[in-house]
C-alpha cells in the first residue's frame, strides 16, 4: 500500500485543531523531535497507559499453565549512574550511522537517506541533488548527555535514559529482597525515555523524547528445569516467550487495531542480538509509509542484562530457587549441600522475556486506525460528510457529552445536573453552544462514544436521547438510569 500523505496531513491537522498533539515550544518555532500532548491527547495517552498497567500488571492474564502471574511495578529515575549504560552496552553500542552533507550542512541517518527529504529545492531525497556532498557514514551515539552537579567535566557526565528497561534490571535484587515474588515473575515500568535521534520524523513516531511501557519477565531457562515429578509441567522460557508475544499482539487487537494493518513478525536469525534466542515485532502499517513499522518488540534476552550488571557492579544478582532446593536436598550428602545449593539448577541468573512498547507509537496507531470519514444526517435528515474517531470506548478521551437541545424550558439545568453526576465517574463534557448537529459532529471528531440530549420529552417523562457515535442509533433512557446504561457499555 503506498504511503498516504494526504491522510497524515488530515490527521495531523485534526490533532492540532482539537487539542490532541501540539508541536513542542511552538511559539518559538518548535524543536525537532519533541511533541506536547494537549487536553485530549493527554487523556488518550493516560487511557493507553492505564489499560496497559491494568491488563499487564494489576490484572494480568493467567500463564500458559493456567496459573496466576506475579507482576509488580517500578518507577525509576531517568538519570542513573553512568555505569548502568556502560554495563548495558549503550555507551559503546547504542549508535546509528550518520552522514553529513557539506553542501546543506544537514545530518542524516545513513540507512535512511533514500527516504529522507533533502532540504534543498526542488523536493528530492537526500543525496539526489547534483549539489549534495555526503560524507562517509560515521557512528553517532543516540544517548542524550547531561551533567550532574556543579561541574561540567567528564567526571559529571550522565545520560538521560534511552530505555526504561535498565532501571528494572538494576533493581532486580531490590525487588527480590523486598517483596515475596518468586520465579516466574515480571517487573513493569512506564516512563519517559530519550534518544537523540539523527532524523526524528513521521510525526510522533520517531521522537527524541517518548514514553515506553516495558516488562522484564524473569523465568527459568529450560535447561535449568529439574526432571523430577515436582517440576513436571513447569513453563519453559520459550513457552513464556510465545505467551508474551501472543498476549501483546492480542492487546492491540482488543483495543481496536483490528485491521490487516497490524501484524506480528518474527525476526529472522540474522536480525537477532547475539544473546537473543528469539524476537518478534508487533508492527503497524502507518499511513506515512508503505512499509510496516514497529509498535512493540517482544524479545527473549537470555540472561544478558543481569550478567552484565552483575559483572560491572560486582553485586551477586543470582536467584536462589529455595523451593527446588528444599525438594532436592535430601538427594545429596550433607557435606556437599553448601556447594551444590549455590550452583545451577538451584542458583542461577534468570532468563528474561521483554515486551517493550511505546506509548506514543500506540497512541498514533490508535489515532490512525480510528480516523474515519463517513456521512451523518444533519437536522433536516440530509447526509453530510463527517470526520469521526472510532476509538474503542476505553480509549476515548471523552466518554460522554451532555447537551440541552435548546437553552430554555429548564433543559440546561437538567443537562447540567446529568453532566455533574456523570463526571464523578467518567470523563464527561457539557456543551450548550450552537446547533445540535454541530455539537454531535464536534464530539464525533474527538471520538466521544455517546452523546446525551435533554429535549422536550425529558420534561414530560424524564427520558433523554442517547446517540451512538458509530451506528448513529438513538434510544431513550430514563435520566436516572443513564449512569448504569453507560457503565454497561463502557465496561
Ligand atoms: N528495551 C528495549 C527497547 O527499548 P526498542 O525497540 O528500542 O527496545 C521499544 O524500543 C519501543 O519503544 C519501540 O517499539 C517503540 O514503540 C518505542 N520507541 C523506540 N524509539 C522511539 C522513538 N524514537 N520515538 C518513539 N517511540 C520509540
Amino acid at each position: 500500500m503506498p504511503a498516504d500523505t494526504a491522510f497524515m496531513e488530515k490527521l495531523v491537522a485534526l490533532c492540532k485543531r482539537r487539542g490532541f498533539i501540539y508541536q513542542s515550544s511552538e511559539i518559538y518555532g518548535g524543536i525537532g523531535g519533541f511533541w506536547d500532548y494537549g487536553p485530549l491527547g493527554v487523556e488518550l495517552k493516560r487511557n493507553i497507559k492505564d489499560l496497559w498497567w491494568h491488563d499487564m500488571v494489576t490484572n494480568p492474564p493467567d500463564g500458559p499453565d493456567g496459573r496466576e502471574i506475579q507482576m509488580v511495578g517500578l518507577d525509576c529515575s531517568i538519570i542513573m549512574n553512568p555505569k548502568v549504560w556502560e554495563a548495558s552496552g549503550h555507551v559503546s553500542g547504542f549508535q546509528d550511522p550518520m552522514v553529513e552533507c557539506k553542501q546543506c550542512k544537514g545530518r542524516f541517518r545513513a540507512d535512511q537517506v533514500a527516504t529522507t527529504p533533502c532540504p534543498l529545492k526542488p523536493s528530492k531525497m537526500v543525496g539526489q541533488h547534483d549539489k549534495c556532498q555526503l560524507t562517509e557514514p560515521r557512528l553517532f551515539n543516540l544517548m542524550n548527555k547531561t551533567f550532574v552537579g556543579a561541574l561540567e567535566d567528564t567526571s559529571s557526565v550522565a545520560y538521560l535514559r534511552p530505555e526504561t528497561a535498565q532501571g528494572i534490571f538494576v533493581n532486580f535484587k531490590n525487588v527480590l529482597d523486598t517483596t515475596r515474588v518468586k520465579l516466574p515473575f515480571g517487573i513493569a515500568q512506564i516512563g519517559k525515555s530519550f534518544r537523540n535521534e539523527i532524523n526524528p520524523r513521521n510525526y510522533t513516531f520517531r521522537s527524541r523524547e517518548f514514553e515506553q511501557m516495558e516488562i522484564e519477565f524473569f523465568c527459568k531457562k529450560a535447561t535449568e528445569r529439574r526432571s523430577d515429578e515436582a517440576t513436571k509441567g513447569e513453563v519453559t522460557d520459550m513457552e513464556w516467550y510465545q505467551f508474551w508475544r501472543n498476549v501483546r499482539h492480542q492487546w492491540y487487537i482488543r483495543y481496536g487495531l483490528k485491521s490487516d494493518k497490524l501484524r506480528l513478525r518474527d525476526q529472522g536469525p540474522e536480525e537477532l542480538a547475539h544473546y537473543s534466542k528469539a524476537c518478534a515485532d508487533i508492527e503497524y502499517l502507518f499511513p506515512f509509509s508503505d512499509e510496516f513499522q514497529e509498535l512493540e518488540g517482544v524479545a527473549h534476552r537470555g540472561n544478558f542484562d543481569l550478567t552484565q550488571h552483575a559483572k560491572f557492579s560486582g553485586v551477586d544478582l543470582t536467584y536462589f530457587d529455595d523451593e527446588a532446593w528444599q525438594a532436592d536436598q535430601a538427594k545429596y550428602p550433607p557435606e556437599q549441600h553448601k556447594e551444590i545449593k549455590n550452583q545451577e539448577p538451584y542458583r542461577f541468573l534468570p532468563t528474561v522475556i521483554e515486551p517493550s512498547a511505546g506509548v506514543d507509537r500506540s497512541a498514533l496507531a490508535f489515532l490512525c486506525e480510528a480516523y474515519t470519514e463517513d456521512q451523518a444526517p444533519d437536522e433536516k435528515g440530509q447526509p453530510q460528510p463527517r470526520v469521526v474517531l472510532k476509538f474503542h470506548p476505553k480509549l476515548a478521551p471523552i466518554k460522554v457529552a451532555v447537551f440541552p437541545l435548546v437553552n430554555r424550558e429548564g433543559m440546561p439545568d437538567i443537562a447540567a445536573a446529568i453532566y455533574r453526576d456523570l463526571k464523578k465517574h467518567m470523563t464527561a463534557f457539557f456543551d450548550d453552544k450552537g446547533a445540535i448537529g454541530r455539537r454531535y459532529r464536534r464530539q464525533d471528531e474527538v471520538g466521544t462514544p455517546f452523546c446525551i440530549t435533554v429535549d422536550g420529552q425529558t420534561l414530560q417523562d424524564g427520558t433523554v436521547t442517547i446517540r451512538d457515535r458509530d451506528s448513529l442509533a438513538q434510544c431513550r433512557v430514563h435520566k436516572e438510569h443513564v449512569l448504569a446504561w453507560l457503565r454497561e457499555r463502557l465496561g
